[in-house]
């Protein structure tokens, strides 16, 4: 039996972008349409097909949803060419992130794609989450869900050696984030609000070229985990708690083995082990270059493969000379 990180390794690292790139380029089509459903139904469609072309036995623990409600990749689904025999491996994936950015062809949506071994991803259910990411080389331990905004970004500017309101925050535009946006302006903060897409805001903390010192406030637990997965690989603190809104959010949690509801989650309890993150642009952003289509039919994609055992990162420039 093939050990599942060797395979990780050797065979799925670069086979992961060509998951990520077909995705994004089905998506990229449908830029700026205004249509996010069709947009991510062929995304999903794609990302479906190129994963069940992978030589694993893999499940997917992230996915569209659950099987009642999502017909392709959904949260159980068994994919990848090697069923019962290849090696067992988890997947969360997010075939389109950000479906209203790609409708309106706004910056940062991305195709995402993370693997780990059997049991190395949180089961997260489709709720949200509170997240706070602080980028690298911060001590263990600088940010802490449980402190208010305004504590977390004290300790990150002492530990930084700079006054709070020189730090820069990225929060996602919501109503619900009003009362957090209010507290981070009273201390002087610099705060870059993001229309969608927070698995690129959390990723934005670890690249110095964003000057984006922390992450905060709620959004999707599967994009958590994800953007978990993601600094596993390049480095950062990141925390997180599942937030619920009614008793059925709380019985979905609970189905998926959840039993403490207020745990806060540090990385490694989110994404463990070898983990694998691949991303490619739809459109441009703060990560990645969105696909680029000529005139010909000819594409260019842009795409980052990453590994947490390794620290490797490899960026991905795919030239595409048949339209798919
Ligand atoms: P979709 O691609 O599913 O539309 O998600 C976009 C997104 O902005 C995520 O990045 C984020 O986690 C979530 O939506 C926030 O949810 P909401 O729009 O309900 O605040």
């Amino acid at each position: 039996m093939v050990k599942a990180s060797s395979t990780l390794d050797r065979v799925l690292v670069l086979e992961m972008v060509r998951v990520t790139e077909a995705a994004a380029i089905a998506a990229s089509k449908l830029v700026g349409r205004g249509d996010e459903k069709a947009a991510d139904a062929a995304a999903v469609e794609a990302m479906r097909a190129a994963l069940n072309e992978l030589p694993m036995d893999g499940t997917v623990v992230i996915g569209e949803g659950e099987r009642d409600e999502a017909p392709m990749l959904y949260i159980g689904e068994k994919v990848g060419s090697a069923q019962g025999s290849g090696p067992r491996i988890d997947i969360a994936l997010d075939p389109l992130e950000g479906t209203t950015i790609t409708a309106q062809a706004g910056p940062n949506s991305l195709a995402v794609l993370a693997i780990a071994e059997e049991g190395g991803l949180l089961n997260a259910p489709d709720v949200y989450m509170n997240k706070l990411a602080v980028g690298p080389g911060y001590p263990e331990g600088v940010i802490d869900l449980a402190k208010s905004p305004t504590e977390n970004v004290t300790a990150v500017a002492a530990a930084k050696g700079v006054q709070p309101n020189e730090i820069i925050v990225c929060v996602l535009d919501r109503p619900r984030h009003e009362k957090l946006i209010a507290e981070l302006r009273s201390m002087g903060c610099g705060i870059v609000l993001i229309p969608d897409g927070d698995v690129a805001g959390v990723i934005a903390v670890s690249n110095p070229e964003t000057t984006i010192d922390m992450y905060m406030g709620s959004g999707g637990a599967p994009e958590g985990v994800l953007a978990a997965a993601a600094l596993r690989c390049v480095g950062g603190q990141f925390q997180g708690r599942l937030l619920f809104r009614n008793d059925d959010e709380r019985a979905r949690a609970r189905k998926w083995g959840i039993d403490d509801l207020d745990r806060i989650y540090k990385l490694e309890e989110l994404a463990r082990g070898d983990v694998i993150f691949a991303a490619t642009g739809v459109t441009d952003g703060s990560l990645l270059k969105g696909v680029k289509r000529r005139k010909d039919g000819s594409m260019t994609t842009a795409s980052v493969v990453m590994r947490a055992s390794s620290g490797t990162i490899r960026w991905v420039q795919g030239e595409h000379h048949r339209s798919r």
